[in-house]
């Protein structure tokens, strides 16, 4: 079996030109320009993790009876790579995303990728495609996705013998060109996202794939996102489309009365980074933070009293989103005046800071690829 970590490098024989790449960089949106490399690996029973490889990004070449394309064994992750102010280039947590990955194999009776092999791809890609990740100083970065597919050929209904991993990226633009603006949000009784026992906590591609229905009732509703309420009483909150939630109760303009509530994790929500992350900073800002089950009915009423004065959703790709309007089946209500929060916006700022390089880093989360 090769080393993990010896990666074999193949160069693009034909790159995107300098121009057309500073074209589909000015304005990249969100998951729409890739670069011009991608990092493969092979798994098998036999020889284990093999064969890493640096090279052009090209179709994938599967077998009809491959049984992802059946059965569905499909993970993946996303994080950033942020240029910073020495030129350097970093990012955040990487070994969280490395162990959720595994953890998502391990759910999906998937091979786990070596944590080392996981990190080294991302640096490996940042590396051959360094001119794609965007400029310091704005929240522009390369989203990383790298991903893991079964791919032997059969139909049998069990675990494969064979998988590809792979790691494409993408230039991402900042995610509220405009100025942050809150979100409406459609409160799912409907349909769930994930059970107890399921496949919630895992970022497999069938709970996105089981998500789409929901979103689109959430948008014939005029919302923007749909809520993931429990399944069995349908009532607690779990998520918010791709992202977690947090709420703020807040007494006055008292920070240290100030107290974020976040879904504690039941095996049904996906642990976010950024969730975890959130956690802390709350707490050096002096805010209370804990991790607990909170309802629709608190949400409601919370929001009637006063007592909960922001709501916000937080995941990777858009940091910090707040929650301005919420739908249901008996009803609708504002949160706050509907604008954005002021502790979103400081905890959004205090992340953004340190993920761009612009504030000291005491948790030591970023993480130097280049
Ligand atoms: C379902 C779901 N919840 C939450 C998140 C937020 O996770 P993170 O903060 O690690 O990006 C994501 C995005 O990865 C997600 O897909």
């Amino acid at each position: 079996m090769a080393t993990a970590l010896a990666f074999s490098h193949t160069r693009n024989p034909a790159p995107a030109t300098p121009e057309r790449r500073a074209q589909l960089m000015t304005n990249p949106g969100f998951g729409r320009h890739f670069t011009d490399h991608m990092v493969t690996a092979r798994w098998t029973s036999e020889q284990g993790w093999h064969d890493p490889e640096v090279g052009p990004r090209r179709a994938i070449e599967l077998d009809p009876a491959a049984m992802v394309l059946h059965y569905g064994q499909a993970i993946f992750e996303g994080l950033k790579a942020y240029r910073q102010p020495d030129g350097s280039i970093a990012s955040f947590r990487p070994y969280a995303n490395a162990a959720r990955f595994q953890a998502s194999a391990r759910r999906m009776a998937m091979p786990e990728l070596p944590e080392e092999l996981f990190v080294e791809s991302l640096r490996a890609i940042v590396e051959v495609d360094v001119e794609w990740v965007p400029p310091a100083g704005s929240e522009e970065a390369l989203y990383l996705r790298p991903f893991m597919i079964s791919t032997e050929a059969s139909l049998g209904v069990r675990p494969a013998s064979s998988y590809l991993y792979s790691l494409i990226a993408s230039p991402s633009g900042t995610f509220f060109p405009g100025g942050i603006k809150p979100v409406s949000v459609w409160l799912s009784t409907e349909y769930v996202r994930a059970c107890p026992g399921g496949t919630g906590a895992a970022k497999f591609a069938g709970n996105y794939a089981a998500s789409l229905v929901a979103q689109t009732q959430a948008a014939a509703q005029g919302c923007d996102q749909v809520v993931w309420l429990d399944a069995i009483e349908r009532r607690w909150v779990e998520e918010m489309g791709g992202m977690n939630l947090y709420f703020v109760f807040r007494n006055g303009n008292d920070d240290s009365a100030t107290h974020l509530v976040t879904p504690e994790l039941t095996g049904a929500l996906l642990p976010g980074v950024t969730r975890d992350s959130l956690l802390t900073l709350a707490r050096d800002l002096g805010y209370t933070a804990v991790e607990r089950r909170i309802s629709t009915d608190e949400w409601e009423k919370g929001v009637g009293s006063g007592e909960i004065t922001e709501v916000f959703a937080c995941g990777t790709a858009a940091v910090i989103t707040p929650v301005g309007w919420v739908k249901h089946a008996g009803g609708e209500f504002q949160v706050g005046n509907g604008e954005p929060g002021p502790v979103a916006m400081r905890l959004r700022n205090a992340l953004t800071s340190i993920q761009r390089g612009a504030a000291p880093d005491p948790h030591g989360w970023m993480y130097r690829l280049r």
